[in-house]
C-alpha cells in the first residue's frame, strides 16, 4: 500500500563483493549523465576512473539503495585529508591528455579553492565521489534518502565533515536543500586549456562545479 511503500526500499553499505553490480548500475544511471563524464570525449569513463570509485568500497562508506533486490540508487564516498589536493594535482598531471586526467584537473582546482580543512578547522572529511539514482526513479526523493543515510553513517564513523563536488545542477540543488553550504563554484567556462579552449562542456542545465560541505 502507499502507506508502507517506503519500506520496500532498503539502504545498506555496499561491500567489495557488490562492486561489479554497483559498477553496472553506475554505468547505466550515473556515468551517462554525470556532467564531467558527459562533458568531454570519449563518452565512456576511463578504466582508472572506475577503479577509483571501486577503491572506496573497502572503507565501508559507500551505500546502495535496493528495491526488491534491484539497485535503484548508489552513493560512493571515501575519506580524504589535507593531502588530497597535492595528490589530485599530481595525478591530473600524470594523466594529462586523458579523459580522467581532464576530470581530475578540475577536481584538483576545486579541492584547492574550497580549502575545506582550513575553512572548517578539521583534519579529515568524508567526501562523496558519486551519487546516482535510477533514471526512471528520479524526483522521488531517493537521492535525498540516500544522502541522509550517508550523513548518519558519516556521523557514526566520527567524520566531522561531509563534502561533495556537485558537477550536476540537480545534485547541487539536492544537497543545498539538505543543508549543505556551497563553499566553491567553478563555472565550466572558466576551466580552459593553454589555448583557452573550454575543457569540459556539459549540456544544460549544468553550468558549474559546486563544492558543498556539511558539518556532521
Ligand atoms: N534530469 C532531469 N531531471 C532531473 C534529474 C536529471 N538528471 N535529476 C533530478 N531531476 C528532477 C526530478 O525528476 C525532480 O523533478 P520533479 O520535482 O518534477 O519530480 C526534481 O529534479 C528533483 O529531483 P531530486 O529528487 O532532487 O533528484 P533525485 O534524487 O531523483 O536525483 C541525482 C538526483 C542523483 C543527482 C540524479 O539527477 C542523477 O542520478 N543524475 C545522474 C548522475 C549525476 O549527475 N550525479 C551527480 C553528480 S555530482 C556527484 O555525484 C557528487
Amino acid at each position: 500500500s502507499a502507506a508502507t511503500r517506503g519500506n520496500d526500499f532498503e539502504i545498506r553499505v555496499c561491500g567489495v563483493e557488490d562492486g561489479d553490480r554497483m559498477m553496472e548500475f553506475l554505468l547505466e544511471h550515473y556515468y551517462r549523465e554525470e556532467p564531467l563524464t558527459a562533458g568531454c570525449a570519449p563518452p565512456e569513463p576511463d578504466e582508472k576512473d572506475k577503479q577509483f570509485l571501486l577503491s572506496n568500497l573497502p572503507h565501508g562508506t559507500c551505500l546502495l539503495m535496493l528495491h526488491n533486490d534491484r539497485i535503484v540508487a548508489a552513493a560512493v564516498a571515501g575519506p580524504k585529508d589535507a593531502g588530497a589536493v597535492d595528490e589530485l594535482f599530481e595525478q591530473a598531471a600524470q594523466l594529462a591528455g586523458t579523459k580522467w586526467g581532464r576530470i581530475l584537473g578540475i577536481l584538483a582546482i576545486a579541492e584547492r579553492d574550497a580549502n575545506v580543512f582550513k575553512r572548517y578547522g578539521v583534519d579529515k572529511a568524508l567526501h562523496v565521489h558519486a551519487i546516482g539514482v535510477d533514471s526512471r526513479m528520479r524526483g522521488r526523493a531517493l537521492g535525498e534518502r540516500l544522502m541522509n543515510a550517508l550523513t548518519a553513517l558519516g556521523k557514526e564513523l566520527s567524520y566531522p565533515l561531509l563534502t561533495a563536488d556537485c558537477s550536476s545542477f540537480y545534485s547541487s540543488r539536492l544537497l543545498q536543500r539538505l543543508g549543505f553550504a556551497v563553499v566553491n563554484r567553478i563555472p565550466y567556462t572558466d576551466y580552459v586549456d593553454d589555448a583557452g579552449e573550454q575543457i569540459i562542456r556539459p549540456p544544460e542545465p549544468h553550468l558549474a562545479l559546486e563544492t558543498v560541505a556539511l558539518r556532521l
